[in-house]
Formats: C-alpha cells, structure tokens, sequence
C-alpha cells in the first residue's frame, strides 16, 4: 500500500520530518511512505485555481490520488497546526465538489520541543479533518513530548519505546486502511 508522509515543518532539521523517516524504517510489510515536501506550495488564492491549478499543486494532488492514505507528522505553533499545513489541506480540498481528501484515511502524530506532545496541534487537525469528512485513525494517537531528548543529532529516533509505539501505530494504521478500502483498490507492491 502507498503512503504519503507529509510533514507540517519545512525546516531541514525538523523533528516531525524525522519522524516520518523513521515510519519509513519501522514500517509493516507492505507499506510503502513516500514523503512529499510542502514546500513548493504557493499559499492558497482562488485566482490561483484558473485557468488550471498551478503545476505543483497538480503534482500534490496526483500524489494524493495516488496513495491509499496520509501519514501526517506536525509540530505545534501557536496551539494549532502549523499554517503551511492547513495551506496544503486547503489546495486539497479544492474544487470543495471534486475535494480529494473526502472519505481518506489519515493517521496523525507529532513532536514537540517542550511537554505538550503537539496535543492541542492535532486536536485542531481533527476538526478540520472531519469537516473534509476524511477518515481518522482515531487510536492509538503518536505524541512525542521534548523531541531534542528522542532524536540524537543526525535526526535517529533513538528512544526505544517511542519506537514501538511508532511500529504499533503504523500496524494499526495498515489495519484501517484495510478496513476502508477493499483489497483490489489497495496499491499492492
Ligand atoms: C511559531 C511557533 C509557534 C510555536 N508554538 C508552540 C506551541 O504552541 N506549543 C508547543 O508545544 N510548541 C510550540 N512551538 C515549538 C515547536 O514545538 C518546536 O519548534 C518544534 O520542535 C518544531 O517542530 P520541528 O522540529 O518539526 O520543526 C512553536 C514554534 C514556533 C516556531
């Protein structure tokens, strides 16, 4: 099955980013995570989308056609989700008719620098996502407290239980995406 990771941090360093590679190290058999960066987006204007969408907005949605799910890895900012996230969800969800994002499985985690494990970041998600009628993963939830004590400085996730928690994520997450979409729709590989 295809996956697209996306990560809500543009930074090089990012700590969600490197956690997206390391869903790529632990995943179950089957499953393939490709990582798209955001940071080709232009930010969403409706004068944008005529007399077609720009190029890599095409290219994102070919993407998000493409896959059986989204695996999407946030940092927090400001008690929400970061904006070039929502930026990207807004230009998926365009035209709002013929929206890509309706019905899509999703699994969502996120790293913190401080305590908070990014809770409030997806709780916010959560809400626009069920607005796009997508379809959560709803347990088990990734939240990753003090993320400069899980990564060392080459972007490893070194923290054993955090690596479990990860692989039973990713195995629950295969589950779903089996439960919504019949074995001949699944991209097998
Ligand atoms: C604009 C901005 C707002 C932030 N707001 C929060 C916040 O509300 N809660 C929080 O826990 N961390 C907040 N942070 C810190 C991020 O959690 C931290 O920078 C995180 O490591 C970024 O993720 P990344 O490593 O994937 O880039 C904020 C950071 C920025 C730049």
């Amino acid at each position: 099955m295809k996956i697209l990771g996306i990560s809500g941090s543009l930074r090089e360093k990012s700590h969600n980013t490197a956690l997206l590679k390391a869903a790529q190290e632990l995943k179950p058999e089957n499953m393939e995570i490709e990582i798209y960066s955001l940071k080709d987006l232009p930010l969403y204007n409706s004068d944008l989308e005529k007399p077609e969408f720009p190029e890599s907005v095409i290219r994102f949605k070919e993407l998000i056609s493409e896959s059986d799910a989204l695996l999407i890895a946030t940092p927090e900012y400001n008690y929400s989700f970061t904006g070039v996230l929502k930026n990207a969800i807004d230009w998926a969800s365009r035209p709002s008719s013929q929206s890509l994002l309706k019905k899509k499985p999703y699994a969502l985690m996120g790293v913190s620098g401080g305590m908070s494990g990014t809770i409030r970041s997806q709780m916010h998600f959560r809400q626009v996502a069920a607005h796009l009628d997508m379809t959560a993963l709803n347990k088990p939830e990734v939240y990753i407290p003090f993320g400069g004590k899980k990564f060392d400085e080459h972007g490893n996730l070194t923290d054993e239980a955090t690596r479990d928690h990860l692989q039973k994520f990713l195995n629950a997450f295969r589950e779903l995406i089996f439960s919504v979409k019949s074995e001949k729709e699944i991209s097998l590989n």
